[in-house]
């Protein structure tokens, strides 16, 4: 299994985007635009992991943090986002990679005050998953804060109305691959490497969808 089909699918939609710089902090979601609030308060440096076109990033940017970091398997995506921040020197610095989690391993420990994992954790390889939460925590510095928002959990009832392929367990392929745990199992998953702060429910009228989003620290046992 690897990840050929979710790159081709991401860079398709990423090319359909137009590159535009937000004008206002706001996104008009209370729930996330509060939550963005508490993570970049007193943040400089940011790591956003499956950043896209780094539209959250500019958003932060505008909360005031100053050194932008993104990684994201697509290469359009990347290629957007180093436009973006290019084109937009208000927004401070930015740095983009291509690639997936096997760069978290480039990163080193304690050196970055923020990070976005939005609406990845749960559509990689659970091994990839597991990575993703230990590397991050790993990356940030003590007392370090992390936001996770992951997809709804499905219901067997929806994954059958909605046709969708089971490929081991709760490892479903929607598409793309979607890891579909419930929310305790991700509370259990996240404990080793981070404290939960907050829970919130991110509701977006748009696709009348809900999302759960954490709010999270670092620990540091070493
Ligand atoms: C649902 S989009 C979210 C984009 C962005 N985080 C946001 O919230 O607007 C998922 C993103 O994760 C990226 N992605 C998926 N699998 C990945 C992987 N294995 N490594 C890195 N990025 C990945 C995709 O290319 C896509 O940009």
């Amino acid at each position: 299994m690897d990840y050929e089909t979710v790159k081709a699918y991401w860079n398709q939609v990423f090319s359909a985007e137009q590159i535009l710089a937000p004008r206002t902090k706001g996104i008009g979601n209370e729930t996330l635009d509060n939550a963005l609030d508490w993570l970049c308060e007193g943040v400089e440096s940011i790591l956003d992991f499956g950043c896209g076109n780094a539209l959250t990033l500019s958003l932060c940017a505008l909360r005031g943090t100053k050194k932008h970091m993104g990684i994201d398997l697509s290469r359009t995506g990347i290629s957007h986002a180093a436009q973006l921040f290019g084109e937009n020197p208000s927004l401070g610095d930015g740095t983009f990679w291509e690639g997936g989690v096997e760069l978290l391993f480039t990163l080193p420990s304690n050196s970055m005050d923020g990070a976005i994992l939005f609406n990845v954790a749960d559509n990689l390889l659970p091994a990839d998953a597991a990575l993703l939460v230990k590397e991050t925590a790993r990356i940030l510095k003590p007392g370090g804060k992390a936001l996770l928002k992951l997809n709804p959990h499905l219901a067997a009832e929806q994954i059958a109305a909605w046709n969708i392929k089971t490929i081991d367990d709760d490892l479903l392929d929607d598409g793309l691959f979607f890891w579909n745990k419930d929310t305790q199992f991700w509370r259990t998953f996240l404990a080793p490497y981070y404290e939960i702060v907050r829970e919130a429910d991110v509701y977006y009228e748009e696709h009348d969808q809900h999302n759960r989003l954490f709010l999270l620290t670092a620990r540091k046992t070493i």
